[in-house]
């Protein structure tokens, strides 16, 4: 039964160059570029989705509408750093799973391609927003729609970009997933979407609660009655509350990953970076209620203590994607041997038999046969014509009947063309052809 099912898994032959930098490397550079450029996402998304939140709390309230515009400024310059600090894991994980990559994106085809204009209209779109705020400020319902559609592409993308990474680590159901929709399917999908977009808004609290808490950052104008300690509170607010959502979105997510990639060292390193949220929580209900400064001593701490906390997780991904991924990964390299094996043994048969004259170099029966036979005839292949080690037995001790079919070709098998003859052959090219062709081993 288990065979059966191995035996329907789509094996792709792996391509046979080595990696450009030793592969613990380029595993290091995935895992912490990754988070690099997932922490700018993280609040590019957050701020996107806060913008959309105050600045509808604005309609009634003014000030929100002021500190939605605060947190639009932010947007533009994060999303920046989020797509170049996207090309480094991009490139790596082409490297490091060119073929699990390759084949998830293949399969999601038309949506996962949509991706790029998706993100052209949203950056764009955020644009339009950030420089029509004063324009369209009788007209928020044009405004806001604006940023709500830029909004909902920016959820999207992770969206469609996390639904192929969970696609490429289920080879085994590569054969049954016919397009985006199927790949949703898979038991994970959700769950790690709500577990992403969760970590998003805490990391934005966080972020927020620096950027508005900092020295720098004046609300004297800004706002009516908006208090620097009250935009603080309610950033931080935030992150304690989608630090303690992940509470709900992680065991909902580690308990729909597929078992097959589930080892015990996955389970302390993820227990790990719970208990650091656990942690982290703490400390945020603790800042909240002292009213502590930021950024200062707890704010880096509970910093500190996030950096841990995620690269713990990061880590638990990759380690998740090893384990489920090890056993395909053993069929692929023994499919791309066993190719490999045929190629070479393939070449092997075309290659024609040394037969050394007295001088060193080829007879002139070989040399005919290399010039005129060796596009039709391989020692033990079928090419054009039967293989030589077929053709030959039969003309065994009978020279002057090989020359005459050489000359004259006659028609014996029906699953093969005829054979064009060498009548122009003189007859001392014919004899040494066929002593040479009688002569050699062909097997
Ligand atoms: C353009 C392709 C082509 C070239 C060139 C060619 N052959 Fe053939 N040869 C064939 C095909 C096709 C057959 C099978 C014909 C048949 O069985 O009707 C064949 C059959 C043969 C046979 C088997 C005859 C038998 O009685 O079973 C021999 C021997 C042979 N070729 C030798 C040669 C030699 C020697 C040369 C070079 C001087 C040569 N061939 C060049 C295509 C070619």
């Amino acid at each position: 039964m288990m065979l059966t099912v191995l035996n329907q898994i789509p094996v792709p032959k792996d391509i046979p160059l080595p990696m450009p930098l030793p592969e613990w490397l380029l595993v290091i550079i995935l895992v912490f570029s990754f988070l690099l450029h997932i922490l700018f996402i993280n609040i590019m998304i957050g701020g996107g989705v806060l913008t959309f939140w105050y600045e509808l709390k604005g309609k009634k309230n003014k000030d929100y509408d002021n500190l939605a515009r605060e947190i639009a400024a932010t947007i533009t310059v994060n999303k920046s750093l989020a797509v170049v600090l996207g090309v480094a894991p991009l490139l790596s994980i082409n490297v490091l799973y060119t073929l699990y990559f390759y084949s998830s994106n293949a399969l999601t085809g038309n949506i996962w391609i949509s991706i790029v204009p998706w993100v052209a209209v949203s950056f764009l779109l955020f644009y339009l927003h950030k420089y029509s705020w004063d324009r369209l400020a009788d007209n928020k319902p044009v405004h806001l729609g604006i940023l709500g559609i830029a909004v909902f592409s920016f959820l999207l993308i992770p969206f469609i970009f996390l639904t192929n990474i969970n696609l490429m680590l289920f080879p085994e159901r590569w054969g049954e997933i016919q397009g985006f929709f199927d790949a949703l399917t898979l038991p994970n999908v959700f769950p790690r979407y709500f577990h992403f977009i969760t970590a998003s808004m805490a990391v934005t609290g966080l972020f927020l609660a620096f950027w508005f808490g900092r020295k720098g950052f004046k609300t004297k104008g800004k706002f009516e009655s908006l208090s620097k300690n009250e935009i603080k509170k309610q950033m931080l607010n935030l992150a304690l509350v989608a630090t303690g959502l992940q509470f709900i979105f992680g065991p909902l997510l580690f308990l729909t990953l597929p078992a097959k990639g589930i080892t015990w060292g996955l389970f302390w390193v993820i227990l790990a970076g719970a208990t650091l949220a656990g942690i982290v929580l703490y400390q945020l209900w603790k800042m909240i209620n002292a009213q502590s400064n930021i950024p200062g001593k707890r704010f880096y701490l509970v910093l500190g203590l996030f950096t841990f906390l995620v690269a713990f997780m990061g880590t638990g991904r990759h380690m998740y994607r090893e384990s489920a991924l090890s056993t395909h990964k053993k069929m692929m390299a023994e499919r791309t041997a066993a190719h490999w094996d045929a190629v070479r043994q393939a070449h092997e048969n075309l290659l024609l038999p040394q037969v050394e004259s007295e001088a060193g170099s080829y007879t002139p029966g070989q040399n005919i046969f290399q010039t005129n036979c060796v596009i039709c005839h391989a020692p033990a292949t079928r090419l054009i014509g039967p293989s030589m080690a077929e053709a030959v037995p039969v003309y065994e001790n009978n020279a002057d009947a090989l020359k005459q079919w050489i000359k004259e070709p006659g028609r014996k098998r029906m699953d093969y063309p005829p054979m064009a003859g060498f009548p122009h052959f003189t007859e001392k090219q014919l004899t040494d052809v066929a002593n040479y062709v009688l002569q050699t081993e062909w097997n």
